[in-house]
């Protein structure tokens, strides 16, 4: 019922900042997901007879690497299978189902919001038992492996039935296709005030949803309508499409354009978000005021203890590096730790799980906690759903009055993407050339003060990753940082992080691009982004 399979490396499958993500056509080559995945495993000790959990966001190619996973799982020793009925389970539920049955770990099938179809994206991650994803070491191990393998072992068997909830057998595993909803929204219900947030509702509080025709329409339906009585109609575009409708499904000001829009207008609801391709990313537009990521994360941690699950207070918060220092102040003032990792969500996990940090954000549209490894689009929404019923203020209220209690962050990403990969390159070589040589240099009225190459020393296990991202900081706590992206599948893509601390209230009112524009002028100076990369402009500024 088993058997091994000849193969030979592919030299291209080190994973990136999120697994090893790839365009579908990638994937489909002989061998392809099969020497990934057995890459994994080769990688593993220790989970004869344990539990894998495995699902993924339903994009084009979902359900065919799941029976290949479900199969190598049984013929590499595995001795359950928990998969999501469809296939399908969000990154945050993934992450919460391995924790709350204890599985060995689990692979997670998604390429977050990049979008999908059979010429688009597709992706494959390991998650360790505590839910989160590998660390470097096991990553780079799995790299490892994929350069030397020789065979993959597989069952041969019929395709199991995913549509199905319950047990079946599979080469002497057991496989149990369990419903992808309900153990999340459970979790959701003891972390959150649903009896606060149904009551505000109820009062004709307005709210908008749109799942952008991914994984979290299942989740916020159930949770946003069924169990909080959201009006119907709230949850757009909720059912899963394998290419998202032909949209990229990011919650961004680009890609979910028509909701700020909506937001934005006469007759706007009270609150508006959305969430990405496998529901770990957050967009919050409160009625004509959208919230950057960083502002989320120091707004949420601020007012943290209005919900339940986080009334006894947050043990630290922890940022990436690129994201805004607005947290910092919330932590300052609250008296408690403030990290500062590199981009991706893995440099998180270790924090977490020791007790040293309880809510976690990055500019990149992803807010977390400790309730499971990973970010969820979801949990971001109900918290600000239970503050807003708490404390009965529109979001714009909230937003004011937390500027003029902190200080505001004014933040902008500018993304260059599909950049030709040696030009992009060469300017972040050419910046750290010049980086002994910056601190002192005047551009304009900004006076340069320290830069530096980021490197992250992990307090937890002192592992250090080094070249995590360029920081020019300026007096007065304004900031440019350049990173090349982890995720992106073609080209590079280049990323200019801008950041203006501006404590004065009475100037708190400045469109965000005009209030960075000398920064934004600076950063251009200092990098050639233009003359490198023969961009007159950013393709997406969020
Ligand atoms: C994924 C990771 C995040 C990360 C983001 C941006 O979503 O889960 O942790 O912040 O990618 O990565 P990039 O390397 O493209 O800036
Ligand atoms: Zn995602």
């Amino acid at each position: 019922m088993t058997k091994t399979v000849n193969t030979t490396p592919y030299t291209d499958q080190k994973p990136g900042t999120s697994g090893l993500r790839k365009k579908v056509p990638v994937f489909q080559q002989p061998n392809y997901a099969e020497n990934f995945i057995q890459s994994i495993f080769d990688s593993l000790e220790g989970f004869a007879g344990k539990t894998l959990v495995i699902g993924g966001d339903g994009r084009f190619y979902n359900r065919e690497v799941i029976q290949i996973a479900i199969k190598m799982a049984a013929a590499n020793g595995f001795g359950r299978v928990l998969v999501g009925r469809g296939g399908i389970l969000s990154t945050p539920a993934a992450s919460h189902v391995i924790r709350k049955y204890e599985a060995f770990g689990g692979i997670v099938l998604s390429a977050s919001h990049n979008p999908g179809g059979p010429a688009e994206d597709f992706g494959i991650k390991y998650n360790i038992g505590n839910g989160g994803p590998a660390p470097e070491k096991v990553t780079d191990a799995i790299y490892a492996h994929t350069k030397t393998i020789e065979r993959y072992k597989i069952a041969d068997v019929a395709d199991v039935n995913l549509d199905a909830e319950g047990e079946q057998e599979v080469a002497g595993m057991t496989v149990q296709v369990i419903n992808p909803v309900s153990d999340y929204a459970e979790l959701m219900e003891t972390l959150f005030d649903f009896t606060a947030i149904r009551a505000h509702l109820a009062g004709g509080f307005r709210i908008v949803f749109d799942a952008m025709s991914a994984v979290t329409g299942p989740y916020a339906k159930e949770i946003l309508e069924n169990r909080l009585g959201a009006a119907k109609g709230s949850v757009l575009n909720f059912v899963p499409l394998p290419d998202f409708g032909g949209h990229h499904p990011d919650p961004n000001l680009v890609h979910a354009r028509a909701l700020y829009e909506e937001m934005m207008g006469e007759n706007a609801p009270d609150f508006g978000a959305a969430s990405d391709g496998d529901g770990d990313r957050n967009l919050i537009i409160g009625k004509g005021i959208f919230v950057t990521p960083s502002d989320s994360l120091a707004m949420l941690a601020a007012n943290a203890t209005l919900a339940p699950g986080y009334a006894k207070g947050l043990a630290g918060i922890a940022r990436s590096m690129p994201t805004s220092g607005a947290a910092d102040r919330v932590a300052e003032k609250l008296g408690i730790g403030i990290y500062e990792t590199p981009t991706g969500w893995k440099f998180f996990g270790n924090l977490l799980d020791a007790g040293l940090a309880t809510i976690c954000g990055e500019e990149s549209a992803g807010t977390g906690s400790s309730h499971v490894r990973e970010k969820d689009g979801l949990w971001a929404v109900l918290l600000w759903l239970n503050i807003l019923a708490v404390r009965k203020e529109s979001v714009v209220d909230i937003a004011r009055e937390h500027w003029t209690t902190y200080g505001r962050n004014y933040y902008s990403r500018h993304d260059y993407e599909e950049v030709d990969s040696a030009a992009a390159n060469g300017l972040m070589d050419a910046l750290r050339e010049q980086l002994t040589t910056l601190p002192g240099r005047k551009l304009g009225d900004l006076t340069i003060e320290t830069a530096d190459d980021f490197s992250y020393h992990d307090p937890v296990d002192h592992s250090v990753s080094n070249n995590q991202g360029i920081r020019i900081l300026f007096e007065g706590g304004s900031r440019v940082v350049f990173r090349l992206s982890g995720t992106g599948t073609s080209g590079a893509t280049l990323r200019v992080y801008i950041e203006r601390f501006e404590p004065d209230a009475t100037k708190h009112d400045v469109d965000t691009q005009v209030a960075l524009a000398d920064l934004i002028e600076a950063a251009d100076a200092l990098a050639g982004i233009k003359e490198r990369t023969g961009r007159t402009e950013p393709t997406v500024i969020t």
